[in-house]
């Protein structure tokens, strides 16, 4: 890696500002799932073994500027306190007075996590009069928030200028291995997975795999339909870009013309758009009527998807491939039938990247997370970096 890392930095007794992505799900004051808050904890041990007095900073949903507790920090201070069995402390803002004086009494080997970064409307502006005041909470500056990286913000790039040091964090530096040895090098058959319900969302992901000589990509989710309809199949009440469908069309000529194999749902679960309560039924996607909504991709489909990854050494898998998101539903069989799947592949051998929140809940809930072999805590971070793209926060640090 050609940027500064933590493992570089004389940290003894420093204010270590760490930016770390802790945006995740909370539900009546509790987390709901706790994987990047576990992903940040080799580089917070780290710091805190080396003398660090380490300032951890998120930001947590889109506020939109202003204060709202819905979207306070408090509830994972209080999980991460449980995950480190040793004290966190909470300041209730980020800039300010008050926050000062806690970073000044913070000794070497305590934590404190600031409220959410964007209860201020100048974090995502990458304001430089805000950033300076985050800088000067600090001696040194480390962003271990990989599912940021894609956004240029006060503390993912405007702080870089304000620090005399900043580096990546552990994690940071894992999924920056891991992704990085996907795009430049990847172990062929090389399959990609990819779900969700927009085409617009995946497009440059789409055209840099095919750049990329991907040997196959399987689509599932809703994104399915704009490429069905665009071939035209009805669709009838399921989820489509009518807008998309020209990239989609084209995205089929440019994948066909670099041999690159496009696989589509055969068949899928439905509702009746007016009885969707008792209706849920599998058919083959070319029975799809005009009262009818699909959910999820079949049992034949995954059965054809897990097929697909026989042979594959890597796979890449980014997004669900019905609403599965949506539990009261029960749209979640497609989803979780390529998670058993992906991991049989990585049992067989092969390098497999989940990323995304989606296909990563899948991933635990069928209980087979460790055996894959990264899952990212980027969503948007993880397709921009399999896109090609730098990511500011990234570019921000210092290099070696
Ligand atoms: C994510 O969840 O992908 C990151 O935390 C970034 O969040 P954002 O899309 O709200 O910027």
């Amino acid at each position: 890696m050609s940027k500064l890392s933590i493992t570089d930095l004389d940290l003894k007794g420093k204010r270590l500002f760490v930016r770390v992505d802790f945006n995740v799900p909370v539900k009546d004051g509790r987390v709901e799932d706790d994987s990047r808050i576990r992903g940040a904890l080799p580089t917070i041990q780290y710091a805190l073994e080396h003398g660090a007095r380490v300032i951890l900073a998120s930001h947590l949903g889109r506020p939109k500027g202003e204060r709202n507790d819905k979207y306070s920090l408090r509830p994972v201070a209080e999980h991460l306190a449980k995950l480190m069995s040793a004290p966190v402390q909470f300041a209730d803002d980020c800039v300010g007075d008050k926050v000062k004086a806690k970073v000044e009494a913070l000794k070497d080997g305590e934590v404190l996590l600031l409220e959410n970064l964007r209860f201020h409307s100048e974090e995502e502006k990458n304001d430089d009069g805000f950033a300076k005041q985050l800088a000067s909470l600090c001696d040194v500056y480390v962003n271990d928030a990989f599912g940021a990286a894609h956004r240029a913000h006060a503390s993912t790039v405007g702080i870089t200028k304000f620090v005399s040091q900043s580096a990546a964090g552990l994690l940071m530096q894992k999924e920056l291995e891991y992704l990085g040895r996907v795009i430049s090098n990847p172990e062929h058959p090389f399959v990609a997975i990819l779900g969700g319900a927009k085409v617009s969302d995946k497009i440059p992901v789409l055209n840099a795999l095919i750049d990329r000589k991907v040997d196959k990509i399987l689509i599932g989710g809703a994104m399915a339909y704009t490429f069905f309809k665009a071939q035209g199949f009805t669709t009838g009440k399921s989820l489509v870009e009518d807008e998309m469908m020209p990239t989609a069309l084209e995205i089929i000529k440019r994948a066909e013309k670099a041999n690159v194999e496009l696989l589509l749902p055969t068949d899928h679960q439905v509702v009746d758009s007016y009885d969707p309560l008792k209706s849920k039924k599998t058919i083959p996607v070319e029975f799809t009527n005009a009262g009818l909504v699909g959910l999820d991709i079949g049992a034949e489909t995954v059965a054809h998807f897990s097929q697909a990854l026989q042979d594959a050494k890597t796979v890449i898998w980014n997004g669900p491939m019905g609403v599965f998101e949506e539990k009261q539903l029960g749209f979640d069989e497609g989803t979780i039938g390529v998670a058993r799947a992906v991991a049989e592949a990585a049992d067989r051998g092969a390098t497999v990247i989940v990323g995304g929140g989606d296909s990563v809940a899948a991933i635990t809930q069928a209980g087979v997370a460790d055996r894959i072999t990264h899952v990212s805590t980027g969503g948007g971070a993880t397709l921009e970096f399999l896109a090609g793209d730098e990511l500011p926060g990234v570019a921000a640090l210092k290099d070696k």
